[in-house]
């Protein structure tokens, strides 16, 4: 099995998330060590935004493309080419601003291309855009300094995370069902239910780890973890 991990955070020893993706890679090459893990920093590297020229490039057919716009899209391809790689997804990121960090949607905007990772059927009324890429599974670590951002929580219009990494994680081939969130509350206030919650999205990412690890292809890879302290889906 191949790993992509996508780390979002520009903090980096005391980033949470990082950390969280760490115990979860960590439990996952304990059960299967011989698997692959290839790692993009977007939090440290910042992918590049876009352009008009990038989206002249996309449009161009690859035939007709010259050495300039080659190099616009060099980013994208290398991007595309290890998610296309990847059976499992691990994307780590701080909750900014009620969402993804700038960095983290500009990775997406780099892989989430036309005739690359998506095709566009003008025909199609309702529906035009359909992925090109399937059977992939996310799993979301997530860091927030507030709480309560799941389903019937005190923050839950609020929530702009994983609702959009989901919708974007079509185009990239993830299921819904085949996408799972672990994520760490409460950063901000430092205390007791901080504590928590570190402590149940620790566990929650090692018993997911230990849970896809094991039986990744099988109807089980489809399996949620119940809801529990630190962790939602
Ligand atoms: C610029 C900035 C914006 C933030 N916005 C939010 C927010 O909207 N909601 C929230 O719950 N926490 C917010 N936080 C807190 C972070 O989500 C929290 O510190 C988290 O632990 C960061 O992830 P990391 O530890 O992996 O770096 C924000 C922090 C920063 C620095």
């Amino acid at each position: 099995m191949n790993l992509l991990l996508i780390n979002a955070s520009p903090r980096r020893e005391r980033s949470l998330s990082r950390q969280l993706a760490n115990a979860f890679l960590t439990r996952w090459l304990a059960l299967r060590p011989h698997d692959t893990v290839v790692a993009r920093d977007v939090g440290i590297d910042h992918p590049p935004l876009l352009t008009e020229a990038w989206i002249a490039a996309c449009f161009t057919p690859e035939e007709d493309r010259t050495p300039a716009q080659r190099g616009v899209l060099a980013y994208s391809d290398a991007a595309i080419d290890e998610l296309a790689q990847a059976d499992v997804l691990v994307i780590a990121t701080p909750r900014y601003n009620y969402g993804m960090p700038a960095a983290l949607k500009a990775w997406f905007d780099q892989v989430i291309r036309i005739n690359r990772t998506f095709s566009f059927d003008r025909a199609e009324k309702t529906w035009p855009l359909s992925p090109l890429l399937s059977s992939k599974t996310l799993v979301l670590l997530s860091a927030s300094g507030e709480f309560e951002f799941h389903a019937g929580g005190l923050r839950e219009n609020w929530e702009h995370l994983a609702p959009h990494v989901r919708t974007c994680a079509h185009y990239l081939g993830v299921a819904p069902d085949d996408m799972h969130h672990v994520t760490i509350e409460f950063q901000e206030f430092g205390d007791e239910r901080h504590q928590a919650s570190l402590q149940g999205a620790w566990e929650a990412a090692r018993l997911l780890a230990g849970r896809l690890a094991t039986a990744p292809l099988s109807p089980a890879r489809t399996a949620f973890l119940e809801p529990a302290s630190g962790s939602s889906h």
